[in-house]
């Protein structure tokens, strides 16, 4: 699977952006790529050598980030390129996936698009056309790229391939804050991946799921706005006192879809700086968070 593309150097280059080949060769889809997750996961594989196909259901939204991703990865070697893609449809799912045959087929499949509506909230309150349309986008969606992932690589007689399906901690631990159609969906996904995982374990095709912790994220800042409070409530449970980035969750992706993580299938590969490991955390100031690549 990976071959000959690997004419980048290990290193820092002149703007800052180091370069690599940790995906030398490897194709590779991620929905979801518009932002957040997506968008770094597909600066960090282009900067490793990685082909990519960014989707998702925003066109305009996908026009910025493809931009966004060239620029943060002058030196790529792959390519890159978009597809609109709504991941509820199969037929969408199928038709991104086939657009890959014409590159030798898929080697990484990183199914991450996925909601969490406004309107989703505990079990009295929750309106049933939400809790299907989570289910639809965060359960069917990470079905069928994983099926379509697979016919792919069958198609492509691959001897080795790679799954990351997006899921969270919420899945793990609860919340007073409610989102019970989001949190089931995401327990879907830790289910459907392990199961995934030892079935296909023989054809080398790995599964694993990423649970990330509540990220720094624009929507969430402005929420939280000025409200000591509110922050605090939420931070405290970090034991570093700060909410991840969306670098911090893509680089345990480049590590699973890497080859490095070649003995890794069918875990719940949690990042979160330590919360569902906590029960008082210290106080006082934490680290610094590393900075996004694709602001
Ligand atoms: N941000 C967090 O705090 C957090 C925490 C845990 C898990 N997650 C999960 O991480 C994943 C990525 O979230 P994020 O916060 O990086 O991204 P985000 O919310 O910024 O982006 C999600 C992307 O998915 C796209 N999308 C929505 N519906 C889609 C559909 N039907 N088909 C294709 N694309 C669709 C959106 O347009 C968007 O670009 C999601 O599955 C989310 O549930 C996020």
């Amino acid at each position: 699977m990976a071959n000959a593309r690997q004419s980048a150097s290990h290193g820092a280059n002149h703007n800052g952006s180091s370069s690599g080949h940790r995906m030398a060769g490897k194709n590779a889809i991620i929905t979801g790529a518009a932002g957040g997750i997506g968008l770094e996961t597909t600066i960090l594989f282009l900067r490793e050598g990685a082909s990519v196909l960014m989707c998702d259901i925003s066109e305009p939204a996908l026009e910025r980030a493809v931009a966004i991703a060239k620029k943060a990865a002058p030196h790529m070697v792959g390519k890159v390129e978009t597809a609109q893609c709504d991941v509820s449809k199969e037929a969408h799912v199928k038709a991104v996936c086939e657009q890959l045959d014409s590159w030798g087929g898929l080697d990484v499949m990183f199914n991450n698009a996925g909601i969490m509506h406004g309107d989703d909230a505990d079990a009295v309150d929750t309106p049933e056309k939400i809790w299907d349309l989570t289910q639809a986008i965060n359960v069917k969606g990470v079905w069928y790229g994983s099926k379509h992932a697979i016919l792919s690589l069958r198609r492509h007689s691959k001897t080795c391939g790679s799954i990351i399906n997006t899921a969270s901690i919420v899945a793990l631990v609860g919340s007073a804050t409610p989102q019970l159609a989001y949190t089931a969906s995401k327990g879907a996904v830790l289910a459907m991946t392990r199961e995934l995982a030892i079935v296909h374990a023989r054809e080398g095709y790995r599964f694993n799921a990423l649970c990330p912790a509540p990220l720094n994220t624009p929507l969430l800042q402005d929420w939280l706005g000025d409200d000591k409070e509110k922050r605090l409530r939420r931070e405290i449970h970090f034991p570093m006192g700060r909410f991840g980035e969306a670098i911090e969750q893509a680089q345990g992706v480049l590590f699973l879809a890497s080859d490095e993580s070649s003995f890794i299938n069918g875990q719940d590969f949690v990042i979160d700086g330590g919360l569902t490991r906590a029960y008082v955390t210290a106080d006082g100031p934490g680290p610094e968070a590393p900075k996004n690549l694709g602001r």
